[in-house]
């Protein structure tokens, strides 16, 4: 196996698939075009939607790429050896050209040929769809392994959970795949061990989808107009199999960055276990906010949506950099090595280098302010405290709001005595986690600017006035395609093909009010996506097969998958008003309206 550097991978990937007649093309925007469902381009697919569908695409029907991506549903475990926020998703495209053997044959042979990749044959497993109700099981792909060579005893045909890639959103191209994975030689985790195990004997490094379906609603599937090829191999996690390290931290793309941390900290990465975990969390969170703030669509730190994400990130990594010493208002120096690492291939974040630089010393700076509030805060429990034990939910305020870490409110105790409900808090926490891991793949918290208890009530209101649109105008077709809430006023956009009358806006005004009169209480339940199909909840459901997620109701009125959060009983939201809708975009209307407590 010949011994790469991820900026040989990416550029071997790319000749390769120009050998075999492939346009090499540049990575999209990680900011989705019309695509107002998820924050981020999440796959290399994610941009090419369109010409998946069937649009003919201007460099023709065989593409090869290198996509920036951002998946942001475990950002909290991250520093870990496997989980990065930012990733390169290497990708070959057959736009309705080729199909599956010659998918798996070019794969085949950019695996093992010594000219290529060349790992031993022996090493590579493999895993095909078992088949279902809404796909036959995938022979073709099986048979077209063995036919390259492989003993059948390294394939396995697994069910959709495994081996099913689905739409970003919740509906597009979709089908089976093929996944090709690396066996690094750790002994089997029991006599069940097999490719797709988690254990962490077979590491994936490459995702072959045949896209030959349509996703048009939930469980129904229909032949695409074309059959395509979608390809995904993750660089870092693919090099760092290569390279044989244990993490994808330890391979070569990390060095210059990890580096930097290292020069502005005086520790050494490998010092402890806790630098291990910081360093790698500052790594992670610069490089992905160094190419959000970077990207041709820049984002900027902000409180909701895209902005709201990034923020979070240079939060926790000041957080980290904090702790491991780090002098404050330096951590553009790691992004100058983010710089320096992929400049060459992302031209985007040289030209960008000094707004990204800016952009992140301010960040700092307003993150100092908020400290600043949130050590009042706790000085102020402090005082008042009953007891030397601070309760978990205030720790978890502390956390939620000012950005507090529990291990940095525990330090500020322990300095006057007291202690934590660690137990409480890492409950809260939990509960927290289970709730916007469920929401990350939705529109983000519902685009809320804060949890103000303010925001919150327009925050419930917006689901009323989310049903009260579909029971007017008659209409299922009516869904979300954004919202922003703040403590001041709610902004709702769905599609809905003319302009809403004030008729029917004045029956959807009555609709939310005489919910808010009934005073009803809102229900939090979490259940399976299946389960929330079943009850009849509205809300994006994503492909996430078995995944819980959080559904609020307001019984009689509404019911949504939603992160929240909400009002306990409807009488807190005082009276609903529409003040105005208007068009946002073509067959999308905008309605903002307000909360008035007379
Ligand atoms: N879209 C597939 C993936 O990202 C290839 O795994």
């Amino acid at each position: 196996m010949r011994n790469l550097t991820s900026t040989e991978l990416r550029q071997l990937y790319l000749d390769f698939f120009k050998s075999k007649g492939h346009a090499v093309i540049q990575s999209a925007s990680l900011i989705p075009e019309n695509d107002p469902t998820v924050l981020f381009t999440t796959a290399g697919m994610h941009p090419l939607v369109p010409y998946l569908m069937g649009q003919k695409h201007p460099e023709g029907t065989r593409l090869t790429d290198v996509q920036k991506c951002v998946r942001t549903g475990d950002i909290d475990e991250v520093g870990d050896n496997s989980h990065c926020t930012f990733f390169e998703m290497l990708g070959n495209w057959s736009l309705g050209d080729y199909f599956k053997k010659e998918s798996i044959a070019y794969s085949w042979e950019f695996l093992t040929s010594p000219e290529w990749l060349g790992i031993d044959k022996d090493k590579l497993f493999f895993t095909c769809f078992e088949g279902d109700a809404d796909c036959p099981r995938d022979t073709v792909a099986h048979d077209r392994w063995v036919e390259m060579g492989v003993d059948p005893s390294h394939i396995v045909y697994l069910p959709k959970k495994h081996n099913w890639w689905g739409p970003a959103g919740l509906t597009g191209p979709c089908g089976p795949d093929t996944e090709i994975f690396y066996d690094n030689g750790k002994p089997a985790c029991g006599p069940d061990c097999k490719a797709g195990c988690d254990c962490g004997k077979y590491l994936e490094i490459w995702n072959n989808v045949f896209m030959e379906y349509n996703k048009v609603a939930d469980g129904v599937f229909e032949p695409l107009a074309q059959k395509n090829v979608d390809t995904g191999m993750g660089l870092d996690r693919t090099i760092a199999t290569l390279q044989g390290v244990e993490s994808v931290y330890d391979t070569d793309a990390f060095t210059g960055i990890l580096g930097a941390i290292s020069e502005l900290s005086g520790k050494n990465y490998k010092d402890s276990p806790e630098t291990v975990r910081a360093f790698r969390i500052i790594a992670d969170h610069i490089r992905c906010a160094t190419f959000m703030l970077g990207d041709q669509k820049g984002v900027v730190p902000s409180n909701v949506d895209q902005g709201y994400i990034l923020r979070r990130l240079i939060r926790r990594a000041i957080r980290f950099a904090k702790q491991i010493g780090i002098p404050d208002g330096t951590l553009s120096k790691v992004a100058d090595a983010v710089v320096a690492q992929y400049g060459e291939v992302y031209p985007e974040l040289k030209q960008n280098h000094d707004k990204i630089v800016s952009e992140l010393d301010k960040e700092q700076q307003r993150f100092d302010g908020a400290l600043r509030k949130g050590t009042k805060e706790f000085e102020r429990l402090a005082a008042n405290l009953n007891g030397t034990e601070i309760a978990g939910v205030d720790a978890f305020h502390l956390y939620d709001t000012f950005g507090f870490p529990v291990e940095f409110t525990q330090e500020l105790a322990a300095e006057k005595g007291l202690t934590v409900d660690l137990d409480a808090f890492n409950k809260a926490f939990a509960e927290h986690q289970e709730k916007s891991r469920a929401g990350a793949e939705q529109k983000f918290k519902s685009g809320l600017a804060d949890h103000s208890a303010e925001t919150t009530a327009l925050h419930t209101a917006t689901h009323l006035l989310h049903a009260g649109l579909r029971k007017v105008l008659n209409d299922e077709n009516v869904a979300q395609k954004g919202s922003n809430i703040t403590a001041e006023r709610l902004r709702f956009d769905f599609s809905f093909p003319r302009k809403v009358t004030r008729d029917e806006l004045d029956q959807v005004e009555a609709f939310v009010n005489e919910a808010i009169a009934a005073d009803v209480n809102v229900l939090c339940e979490e259940m399976t996506v299946d389960e929330a199909r079943a009850s009849g909840a509205i809300g994006l459901f994503g492909d996430r097969y078995g995944a819980k997620v959080t559904v609020y109701t307001v019984p009689g009125y509404s019911k949504e998958i939603c992160a929240g959060p909400h009002v306990a009983h409807t009488a807190e939201l005082g009276r609903f008003k529409i003040q105005k809708e208007e068009a946002s975009s073509a067959g999308v209307r905008r309605i903002k309206a307000v909360l008035i407590h007379d």
